[in-house]
């Protein structure tokens, strides 16, 4: 709607300059807000106040000059003048109603892309094999999951890229310490945080374990096969660590969307060779760098974006370009986002810079780096176990789970056992990844699980028992939320019914905006405000008590759509709903 009225009057201007009543020089950013009294109209723009002065007209006098350019549509009921200028729309109610019914009438609700379809790379969750997942990697997966899953439903292609780091020195101490304890290498490998912390102990304490670690990484360099070996068994057993916590939350992620760093190894020589070609390489203390003009530190001197190290090694930055590149030319990729922590916001910046200088990606590809803030743990302090360690993801999830099935049996102690603990699981999981979601992404926050598992506030357990209040009125009728064929049509007519009927309507444009912001927490936020008017409605508008089967009717569908937007929302986000708890 608002993207409409904001059309209606850029029709309006132009009609207005050809008039000669505004200059033909401006090119106002038209802004269409929700009115904040409904009594005076639904939106509102203040239009006319920003366009007064160059017009040299009072913001009144031009509010009405706007409307009488103004083109007629059918969503529009009324325009009106309000305060020092503001223009005011009504919806028409009739209008809205057929575009509720739409939705109703797919079973994907209608909705789509408000730009043409594109082939768009998510880079997400990327974790490094060496270690176990852990808390870090939380943000990145379920952030950039939601948003792979909103593109797809607006019917973009998505292809997931799941770049983990696969490749590096720290390999070579990993290898060194297999073939140490080469018979019980493979149980303490169910272990590898601990794996880690013992092979990176040898390394320290000893300098022969620290030269053999350091003749593997030029062994698995060189593609000896035995160490090839190793570090293939080595890192599908870390994969298959990231599987499980994938499936345990939900997440779309599959073995096929893993492309590691070492998937581009062959490539790194051509990288630096075509940098050279194109002029870009400078040599600074034997490494090989990009100079740009537009990256300096705070003294004023230029920063480098290095590519290969003096002894010939190649970094994170030389495989970055290597995807860009693949991703445009093989993947015909039009636009990559990436879900990486906010701290690696320089580097994106300087290898989207570089990739374009040196041609690697055409100059409309979309490169975005949808950073992200630091999760830090109950009291504002950086997330760690009590003796100092870093939280491992999986253990996370169990406490959750834990804590969850607790809740829920307070609740509902008639349940079966196996009720409560699928229940319990999916609160538990569904709130670990709504706290995270709900959160702008650029913001730090604060993991705290009584917050999370509250059922009050913007939390799964209020959204998900939302949804469960909608599947009791169809249960009770022993109708589902999809079969509505027989029902009476849509009408709006009580103000809650309205308030209610206008926020579904905008299911649509929250999806699109957060496909173009990757922005979850629009959605949480929309699904919350949701709910909250469905509260209202049905307190105010009684649907089996309704005064005729008309009423009722038309009640049980803006019911089945809420119940459906609630569904399709919450699973977007990766949150599985339950139609009891
Ligand atoms: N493995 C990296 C890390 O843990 C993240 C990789 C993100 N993706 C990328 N294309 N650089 O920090």
């Amino acid at each position: 709607m608002k993207n409409l009225i904001s059309q209606l009057l850029a029709d309006a201007v132009d009609r207005l300059k050809a008039d000669g009543v505004l200059p033909t020089d401006i090119a106002p950013s038209i802004q269409v807000e929700n009115a904040r009294d409904k009594a005076h109209g639904d939106f509102a723009s203040n239009l006319a106040m920003m366009l007064a002065k160059p017009a040299g007209m009072k913001p009144r006098d031009l509010a009405e000059k706007l409307i009488t350019a103004l083109p007629a549509h059918q969503a529009v009921a009324s325009v009106n003048i309000a305060g020092p200028g503001f223009i005011n729309f009504f919806q028409d109610a009739g209008w809205l109603a057929s575009q509720l019914e739409a939705a109703l009438a797919d079973p994907q609700l209608n909705v789509r892309a408000d730009v043409a379809a594109q082939r768009v790379v998510v880079d997400y969750s990327s974790p490094n094999l060496a270690k176990e997942m852990h808390v870090g990697h939380l943000r990145s997966t379920i952030i950039g999951d939601a948003v792979a899953r909103v593109l797809e439903a607006l019917g973009h292609t998505v292809i997931r890229q799941n770049h983990v780091g696969d490749w590096g020195t720290q390999f070579g101490m990993l290898l060194a310490y297999m073939e140490e304890h080469s018979v019980d290498a493979e149980a303490e490998l169910g272990d590898l945080e601990n794996f880690y912390r013992q092979a990176k102990k040898r390394f320290d304490e000893s300098e022969d374990f620290a030269n053999r670690a350091r003749q593997r990484v030029v062994d698995l360099q060189a593609g000896e096969p035995s160490c090839l070996a190793l570090w293939e068994r080595f890192n599908s057993i870390s994969l298959g660590h990231c599987q499980a916590v994938y499936d345990r939350l939900g997440v779309s992620l599959s073995p096929a969307d893993v492309r590691g760093e070492s998937a581009y190894n062959a490539d790194l020589p051509g990288i630096v060779a075509d940098l050279r070609s194109a002029g870009l390489l400078t040599e600074s203390e034997g490494a090989q760098c990009v100079f740009l003009e537009q990256f300096k530190n705070a003294e004023g001197n230029p920063l480098p974006v290095i590519v290969q190290k003096a002894g010939g090694g190649y970094l994170y930055a030389t495989t970055d370009l290597a995807a860009m590149r693949y991703r445009q030319a093989e993947l015909q990729a039009n636009r990559v986002l990436y879900f990486v922590d906010q701290r690696q916001a320089l580097h994106f910046q300087q290898v989207f810079a570089v990739a374009r200088k040196a041609g690697f990606v055409s100059a409309d590809m979309q490169l975005e780096h949808m950073g992200f803030g630091t999760m830090n743990g109950a009291d504002g302090k950086p997330f760690k176990t009590r003796d100092g360690g870093t939280v491992k993801l999986a253990d996370l999830l169990d406490e959750a789970e834990q804590r969850a099935l607790r809740l829920v049996e307070e609740k509902n102690p008639e349940l079966p056992a196996d009720e409560l603990r699928s229940i319990g699981s999916a609160v538990g999981i569904g709130a670990v990844k709504y706290a995270d979601l709900s959160k702008h992404r650029s913001s730090d926050y604060s993991f705290n699980f009584d917050l999370m598992l509250s059922f009050e506030g913007n939390t799964a357990p209020y959204m998900m028992y939302a949804y469960t209040r909608v599947a009791s009125v169809f249960r009770k009728l022993e109708r589902s939320m999809t079969q509505l064929d027989d029902l009476a049509p849509l009408a709006l007519v009580e103000p809650a019914e309205t308030e209610l009927g206008a926020h579904l309507a905008q299911f649509n444009a929250t999806l699109n905006y957060v496909a173009r912001e990757g922005t979850p927490h629009v959605l949480c936020t929309y699904l919350y405000e949701l709910a909250g008017r469905f509260s209202s409605f049905y307190e105010q508008c009684p649907i089996l008590a309704a005064d005729s089967e008309a009423q009722r009717d038309s009640r049980l569908r803006l019911a089945a759509l809420t119940g459906r937007t609630l569904k399709q929302g919450l699973n977007l986000l990766g949150i599985n709903t339950l139609e009891r708890m």
